[in-house]
């Protein structure tokens, strides 16, 4: 949540920075804001509430030159959006500026302390008592060389904070330096010739290298245009390795689609195929996730699964559990993340924990794989994002290799995380009582899923109609069972981050059980309900909706036409193993939210309150 840039270099800062920022905007956007060093060594500060746009149109009325300069799109945590509380923030001179991703639970107290020494804040951030801390130490500081300076001055202040912060710090006295720290919140190093960068995210940079090193916690890093160190904050030496980036810029653009969300929905042919590409074994009838890292033996041993996550994350590990369980019989649980890192579950030896994450950066997601950790098991991450801090922290798992997702909705990442968790059902199922012909099967049914994607992509259309039909609904019911329960309350999850709509997501079965109080004329209710297992049960389920008055909408199985009789709409999916069935089913929930959300004017991309990588608790 936020994201920051900084440039240090020969160019104009400024369109560097901004270019940055809209790459960064899904990180959060309530306001941004640009400070860069100008030639009479001034501190040009530029700010505005609202989309980035404003910003621009500020840079316009009354531009900001200089070829070094520190910038952050914001998401709220203390104090409201606006002109005050966006970043960059200064200190009690006006000479040093810092932007800041993260929380500073102690700001109280020190905001406190520095108003008894007389330091004035102007707004109601914890980030703005860090650039007055950082100032105070500065302006008290002996060291003579003022690049020193600075760096003493963050590091003296950096110990006094306690939570997360990845930061950047300008200074007016230094041309052609900032300096960078991160404890919690993700910073990385951008290198280029004769320029160099800092950014939260790679996605920011990519345009201008592809030489990045990913900063670790209590990294403390000083760039120059033409260099670069990095230290810990205490003074010690970091190791550190350059990476380059795996994708292009192109990858980060949105094409001829309206929305990054329509994107990745129509990319998932590809996605799904890239996630089980090269991990399926023929001859064994198996899967292959090298990454893990563990031997035939360890895998054997293992007796219980722990799969954590959040939102969608979280639904994938719920659809995982069925799928592991299914195929493997191996014991497997659900934990939020949020919940797991607070609850000292109990974890024995033969444990494997896994951490699901998109952005690989979720707070609470890397809090529950520490804590896991810290117990002494090993924790592996199932992470789109690489580079992420799960990706290097994790003690191995499997990337996506979804390319980057930049909707806030999550869509492409939730059917590859259901991918690589059937692939790993698949693996410790063959190592125990799953049949040869069983594996191979599921293969041939991994392997056709791509087309199948297609065909349901085929239908945007169709559901179009349905969600201009029922566009001003109040409420609605997302209801499945067995596998999908996790895709119903995926499509409930969907429906309400992007549309505002209140949706809430049930195994259908439960609805005798007070849901159905809710039905009504005016409440739909979407049920998940393939030609599978338990296909007459929620045909049941269907009718007790229907004689209530409700309106249905139903996903099933191409050729099942009994419910054209039925409900009052029905969206097909190809026929599909059953364990595999949610990473079909989501994709008319995805494109049924994405088709609302226009329909209501709402922004798909960036919806209220909301940002894409939660890293803040
Ligand atoms: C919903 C959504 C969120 C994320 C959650 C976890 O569409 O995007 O619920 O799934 O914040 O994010 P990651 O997977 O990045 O850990």
């Amino acid at each position: 949540m936020c994201g920051i840039i900084g440039y240090v270099g020969k160019a104009s800062a400024a369109p560097i920075l901004i270019e940055g920022l809209r790459r960064l905007e899904y990180r959060g956007y309530d306001s941004s804001g640009i400070a860069i060093l100008n030639g009479s060594n001034t501190i040009e500060l530029r700010k505005r509430s609202g989309r980035l746009d404003n910003l621009k149109d500020l840079l316009l009325e009354n531009p900001a030159t200089g070829s070094c300069g520190i910038s952050h799109t914001r998401w709220a945590t203390h104090g409201e959006p606006s002109d005050e509380n966006a970043h960059p923030h200064s200190d009690q001179s006006g000479r040093l500026a810092v932007v800041h991703n993260g929380v500073i639970e102690n700001y109280k107290i020190l905001k406190d302390r520095l108003t008894e020494e007389g330091h004035e804040f102007v707004s109601q951030t914890d980030s703005e008592v860090l650039a007055h801390l950082i100032g105070k130490c500065y302006d008290s500081s002996t060291v003579s060389d003022s690049k020193d300076r600075l760096v003493s001055a963050v590091r003296e202040a950096l110990p006094q904070v306690s939570g997360t912060y990845g930061i950047a710090v300008l200074h007016a006295d230094i041309p052609e330096f900032l300096v960078g720290a991160r404890l919690g919140s993700p910073l990385v190093l951008g290198l280029g010739r004769g320029e160099n960068f800092l950014a939260s995210d790679v996605g920011a940079i990519v345009t201008h290298t592809k030489d990045a090193v990913y900063l670790q916690d209590r990294d403390l890093v000083c760039l120059t245009p033409d260099d670069f160190n990095i230290e810990k904050i205490d003074g010690a030496d970091s190791t550190y390795e350059v990476s380059t980036v795996d994708y292009t810029p192109e990858q980060a653009e949105k094409g001829e689609y309206p929305h990054f969300m329509l994107k990745e929905i129509f990319e998932q042919p590809t996605s799904i195929g890239n996630a089980f590409r090269g991990r399926l074994v023929d001859d064994q009838a198996s899967a292959i996730l090298g990454g893990l890292g563990l031997t035939p033996r360890e895998l054997r041993d293992i007796d219980r699964i722990v799969l954590c996550g959040c939102g969608t994350a979280s639904h994938a590990a719920m659809a995982g559990e069925y799928i592991i369980e299914s195929l493997a019989r191996i014991p497997t649980e659900v934990e939020i993340a949020s919940e797991f890192r607070y609850r000292n579950p109990p974890l024995d030896k033969n444990t494997l924990v896994f951490v699901i994450s998109q952005s690989g950066e979720t707070i609470d997601t890397l809090a529950a794989m520490r804590e896991g950790q810290r117990k002494g098991h090993r924790v592996l991450g199932i992470v789109n994002s690489v580079g992420s801090t799960i990706a290097r922290e994790s003690d191995g798992g499997s990337y996506l290799h979804s390319g980057p997702e930049i909707g806030v909705a999550a869509t492409k990442s939730f059917t590859s995380q259901v991918t690589v968790l059937a692939l790993l059902g698949l693996l410790l199922g063959r190592m125990k009582h799953l049949s040869v012909e069983y594996g191979q099967n599921v293969l041939k049914e991994l392997r056709e899923l791509p087309a199948k994607v297609e065909q349901v992509l085929l239908q945007s259309e169709r559901i179009r109609q349905i969600a201009i039909k029922y566009n001003d609904v109040p409420a609605m019911l997302f209801l499945g069972r067995q596998f999908h329960y996790a895709t119903a309350l995926e499509g409930a999850l969907k429906m309400k981050e992007i549309s505002y709509i209140f949706a809430s997501g049930h195994a259908a079965a439960e609805l005798k059980h007070g849901i159905i109080a809710l039905v009504s004329e005016e409440v739909p209710s979407v049920f998940i309900m393939p030609k599978d297992s338990v296909y007459e049960k929620n045909v049941s389920t269907l009718e007790e909706v229907k004689a209530r008055k409700g309106p249905t909408i139903a996903i099933t199985t191409e050729g099942n036409t009994e419910l054209e009789e039925l409900a009052d709409e029905v969206i097909y999916i190809p026929p599909v193993m059953e364990c595999l069935s949610p990473i079909l089913a989501a994709i008319p929930l995805q494109l049924l939210s994405y088709h609302f959300s226009v329909e209501r004017g709402c922004d798909v991309d960036k919806p209220r309150n909301l940002a894409k990588s939660v890293t803040v608790e």
